[in-house]
């Protein structure tokens, strides 16, 4: 069952005290994605939610550099296109920039202007939720870029973070802390 897998992802997720700072719980995805099974259940998770919540995606953008892990995996599944959004300096071409702060530490995001279509629909996907200064910062973007976000999809979300206070927009996540 969903449930089942769910719990066998959970299993797998690594923990890490005071990494990268003192101070932090890093919780570690790469934990589940070096177990076979924890890969499939994980896929078969998020494109369960995503059919069920918005058949009507039209793009996956994925945040740098783990939401990478999911957004090529889910746009083919579901015959979509995806796109990135990069820490700073990496993208080519005409790019749109936004300072902000994470849970350790401060950055800048990118997008490419010509990634998304006005009024296209997009999800944004990322491993982690924490504080949800790289997720609000990755929302503005795709805004200004012309997007319509339908939601911003975790793996894991670090509740007591309150990281989902932060975005103006719909948030789910699948394993929370
Ligand atoms: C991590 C994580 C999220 C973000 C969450 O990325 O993958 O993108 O932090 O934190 P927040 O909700 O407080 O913004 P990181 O910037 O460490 O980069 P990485 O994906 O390259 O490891
Ligand atoms: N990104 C921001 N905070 C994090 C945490 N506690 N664990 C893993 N990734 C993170």
């Amino acid at each position: 069952s969903a449930a089942d897998k769910l719990e066998y992802v959970k299993s797998k997720i690594g923990k890490h005290i005071d990494f990268p700072k003192k101070g932090i719980v890093f919780r570690d995805i790469f934990g589940a994605l070096t177990d076979p099974d924890a890969c499939v259940y994980l896929r078969d998770l998020l494109l369960q939610h995503i059919r069920a919540a918005h058949p009507d995606v039209e793009l996956i953008v994925g945040l740098d550099s783990r939401g990478f892990l999911f957004n090529l995996l889910l746009a083919t599944e579901l015959g979509v296109g995806c796109a990135p959004i990069r820490k700073k300096g990496k993208l080519a071409g005409e790019v749109i920039s936004v300072e902000y702060q994470l849970e350790y530490g401060t950055d800048t995001f990118e997008i490419q202007r010509a990634a998304i279509k006005p009024g296209q629909k997009v999800l944004l996907v990322d491993d982690l939720l924490a504080t949800g200064g790289s997720l609000r910062a990755a929302t503005e973007l795709v805004r200004k870029v012309g997007g319509v976000v339908l939601e911003s999809l975790v793996v894991i979300e670090l509740e007591e973070l309150q990281g989902r206070k932060k975005l103006d927009c719909n948030v789910h996540s699948l394993i929370q802390y």
